[in-house]
């Protein structure tokens, strides 16, 4: 099974490169893969002659399910509005078959309106919980902000505020692959039983620690997750190849020290 993860893509930004935003789509095409995730910045300001434009690009996409979620740049200017207008609701969950394989998909907006940090939000959480209880195969979490802290960005200060409760819920509902952008650079944090997989920019050069703009093919299979990164019209390296299964007491998924009540009514119930 194969994921393509693309992110910040920027549309309409001054650093911003469609000849470097078609080449991945075209090399995500030959690729061929089943699912595709668009992580969030899909406009620079989220302006309405922004919007069209990215939905024009992003729809070369050939692959029959893509799942996008907003950025922190596609939120502001009330942004959120013209997203919704534009690629659909900000939250989603999805269940799907493909490649043979039970997948569930529980994708959140992380943004805030005209704020740079993110936050997932304590409302979402039973809703989370939820899109992951009927999924045997594999379980996939998508937001734009970053959970953990991504070297070589500078000063750490958008990592999402309610980033350890968040990371505590997918531990506990086993989540294998959390997939975000946000930073613009790529990297991969192994955490608990999952994968903490970020893609770069893929059309941009707001490049940091990282060079070049990047996405992500991750390749699954029963035993093995492995991830490479794609420079768009260039070079290719591995960002790790990993064991499915984690031991038991590595990602110990029943060993959070809080205990909780159980949650009220969450928001899909009203
Ligand atoms: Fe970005
Ligand atoms: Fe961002």
């Amino acid at each position: 099974m194969l994921i393509a993860q693309l992110s910040d893509v920027h549309v309409g930004g001054g650093r911003y490169r469609d000849d470097l935003l078609r080449d991945a789509i075209a090399e995500i095409n030959d690729a061929g893969p089943d699912l595709v995730v668009v992580a969030g910045d899909l406009t620079d300001d989220g302006y309405g002659d922004q919007y069209p434009a990215a939905k024009e690009e992003l729809a070369a996409l050939a692959c029959e399910h893509v799942v996008y979620v907003p950025g922190n740049h596609d939120a502001r200017n009330v942004g959120y509005l013209r997203y919704e207008e534009t690629f659909g609701s900000r939250d989603r969950r999805m269940q799907l078959r493909l490649d043979g394989r039970e997948i569930a998909v529980v994708a959140v907006d992380s943004s805030k309106p005209d704020l740079d940090e993110g936050e997932i939000g304590r409302e979402h959480y039973g809703w989370i919980e939820e899109g992951f209880r009927h999924a045997p195969n594999l379980r996939l979490f998508v937001c734009h902000h970053h959970l953990m802290p991504i070297p070589g960005t500078g000063r750490e200060r958008n990592q999402v505020l309610d980033a350890g409760d968040v990371l505590a819920l997918l531990r506990r509902c086993e989540v294998d692959l959390v997939l975000s952008g946000h930073r613009h650079v790529p990297y991969v944090w192994p955490v608990a039983g999952m994968l903490l997989v970020h893609s770069g920019t893929v059309s941009t050069l707001r490049l940091r620690g990282f060079p070049e703009p990047a996405y992500n093919l991750i390749r699954l299979d029963d035993e093995r997750i492995s991830i490479e990164l794609c420079v768009p019209g260039g070079g290719r390296r591995s960002l790790g190849d990993y064991r499915r299964e984690w031991p038991e007491d590595l990602s110990a998924p029943n060993s959070d020290p809080f205990s909780r009540p159980p949650r009220g009514p969450i928001l899909a119930d009203d």
